[in-house]
């Protein structure tokens, strides 16, 4: 979730790309950097943190007028965050600069023939590094054919702006499944990855393609697709204001979030897996030998990360066999929980920086477990702190209310549980191709699901008054019905309450009367009747019923009043779908009620307070 920014005009353009860079904030970043064409060379400079830090260390980089250049935010996927692995990277001898948005999924292959053919020193631990390098190669005084020439080498996702110090008029972008638009200004030009980084500056955009490459000058900006040909564009004229462009035309940071959870979860996929489809977990060295040592695993997280350790517990059980408790990290360090180096430790964090969670790691660390993290944000200190970390890529999450975090947790979890029951043999082979392929269809199915999201408003409208919703479930549904009860209740204020349906009749049925309203969850095939049972109990003393379903199993709506339907998928993996149209209806509800919702009442998105 990187920001790029690229400026080439009269002057100061230190400036106007800073300033640009701070309006992509929202994006997340944890290190800045800039190149500015500089009295014929390409002077860089980076900063980790705040992009404070990098106007701080520009201060003293002498380019005051410095007429083009490029920025750039940087959220780690490759290599922590540090000044090394900062933007923009350069070849060996500076005369190339690049910034990149996304993923170069053959960078290693990349890195391997650049050093073994061409004697490359790579300085970083990026993936972006190698389209420096490439560049460099392929340059022969022509920007915009080196960049073209090195962006056929590359696979993955990307959006690059290169920079020559031979050629200081001269931007060059190419994009591939990563954003990338041009601004007209007034005798001068702009790149970026988004629009609020240009507002200020320019309203005239051009909005780039897939597999274009764009050359920008101060006059100038001339698109090219695959073939080289030039291509006629029409300009976009922004009417929007800052806020709205920031959050890419979405009301809000949680809406746009869910809809961004197809391409979370095929990226978690993506990097779980090798090219082959098999799961290749990486930065888990966890081995054979290792697993065959674990006697028990302990999954510990706070809030929705928590409900992703319930939905983690069920599938390790289920393919590795191996003895699984959750615990809510604030109570697991205070009671004595049986832990020795036969344990492993499965921590999981979107923002790595809650306190609970971290004291428990530590917790459990110092009795000996071995720990491995499920975390979303690079570099934060559960990532730090751990033996091992299977990093979630949902990009950075903004609204409290977590949601494409919770949905690529469950990702990594399958991963994790489906590669224990691979090497332990417990798994056959036949079941774990079984429930990846069922993972692999999630991405298009989540798509197809959220074109459902007018019926979910018109629920919505219907229910936004309740002021108390019940949410029932069975196996996984209980841990879903615990989530969507939980973004119901933080973002609409509602009291919601989520219980597993066969454990209404112990106590709970009780507070079920006439219009009662309970969120009936029957996503699992296997526990259908059973969950039927349970929603008659609720209709036969009043209460009114929302059903979720798979398509097809239409026997609900003879019960309830009325029914959500989630694609066709296997019991197993039915959590990712069944959660989306909970986190629309908790949003829809919270919208219909005036609610804050990206910001709720007495909430935080990092809780590093005990
Ligand atoms: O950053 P973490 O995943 O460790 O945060 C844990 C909880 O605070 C978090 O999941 C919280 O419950 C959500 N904001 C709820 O939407």
């Amino acid at each position: 979730m990187c920001g790029i920014v690229g400026y080439i005009g009269g002057g100061g353009a230190k400036h106007i790309i800073i300033d640009g860079l701070k309006r992509l904030e929202y994006r997340g970043y944890d290190s800045a950097g800039i190149a500015l064409a500089a009295d014929g060379r390409l002077a860089v400079e980076k900063a980790v943190g705040r992009i404070a830090n990098l106007e701080a260390r520009l201060a003293e980089v002498s380019a005051e007028d410095s007429h083009a250049g490029i920025g750039h935010t940087r959220w780690a996927t490759h290599g922590a965050p540090s000044r090394a692995n900062a933007h923009p990277h350069t070849n060996a001898d500076g005369t190339i600069a690049i910034v990149h948005n996304g993923i170069i999924e053959n960078y290693a292959e990349l890195k391997e023939r650049l050093t073994a053919e061409h004697g490359v020193r790579f300085r970083s631990e990026t993936d972006s590094e190698a389209v420096a390098h490439l560049i460099g190669l392929f340059y022969e005084g022509d920007l915009l054919a080196a960049v073209n020439r090195a962006a056929r080498e590359l696979r993955g996702t990307y959006s690059v702006c290169a920079m020559a110090a031979a050629e200081p008029d001269k931007i060059v972008a190419v994009r591939k499944d990563a954003p990338l638009i041009a601004g007209l200004g007034e005798n001068c030009n702009f790149l970026a990855s988004d629009i609020p980084a240009l507002l200020k500056y320019a309203r005239m955009i051009y909005l780039i393609e897939n597999n274009e490459t764009v050359l920008v000058t101060r006059n100038e900006i001339s698109i090219f697709n695959e073939k080289m040909e030039k291509v006629k564009r029409d300009v976009f004229h922004v009417t929007w204001d800052a806020d709205a462009a920031e959050k890419g035309g979405y009301d809000h940071f949680m809406r746009k979030e869910i809809f961004e959870q197809p391409a979370g979860v095929a990226e978690t996929l993506n990097r779980g897996s090798d090219e082959n489809g098999a799961i290749k977990l990486d930065g888990i060295s966890l081995t054979k030998r290792d697993l065959e040592h674990i006697e028990r695993v302990y999954i510990v997280a706070c809030g929705t990360a928590s409900h992703a350790g319930l939905v983690g517990k069920f599938a390790i059980e289920r393919f590795a066999r191996i003895p699984t408790e959750v615990d809510i990290a604030s109570e697991f360090r205070y009671r004595e929980p049986y832990i020795n180096a036969k344990t492993l430790f499965i921590c999981i964090s979107q923002s790595g920086e809650t306190l609970d969670t971290l004291a428990a790691l530590r917790e459990a660390k110092s009795r000996g477990a071995r720990v491995l993290s499920v975390v979303n944000v690079v570099g934060s200190s559960v990532a730090r702190e751990s033996d091992d970390v299977f990093y979630t890529r949902a990009g950075p999450e903004i609204a409290v209310a977590s949601t494409k975090a919770f949905t690529t947790q469950l990702v990594c979890m399958y991963l994790i549980a489906l590669y224990m029951g691979r090497t332990l043999g417990t798994l056959p082979d036949a079941e774990y191709e079984r429930v990846l392929l069922e993972l692999g269809q999630l991405p298009d199915k989540l798509t197809l699901l959220l074109e459902d999201e007018p019926k979910i408003r018109d629920i919505a409208k219907r229910i936004y008054k309740n002021e108390r919703i019940f949410f029932i479930g069975r196996g996984n549904d209980v841990s879903v019905a615990l989530e969507g009860s939980l973004k119901l209740k933080e973002i609409s204020y509602i009291h919601s309450f989520a219980i597993a349906a066969g454990e209404l009749k112990h106590g709970t049925i009780a507070l079920i009367e006439q219009g009662s309203l309970v969120i009936a969850l029957a996503s699992q095939d296997r526990l259908f009747e059973k969950m039927l049972s349970n929603i008659e109990e609720v209709k036969a003393r009043g209460a009114r019923v929302i059903g979720l379903a798979k398509a097809g199993n239409r026997e609900i709506e003879k019960l309830a009043d009325e029914v959500i339907y989630i694609p066709v998928c296997a019991d197993e993996v039915t959590p990712i779908p069944a959660v989306v149209p909970l986190q629309l209806l908790a949003y829809h509800v919270a919208k219909l009620r005036g609610c804050d919702i990206d910001k709720p009442k007495n909430l935080a998105k990092a809780v590093t307070v005990e």
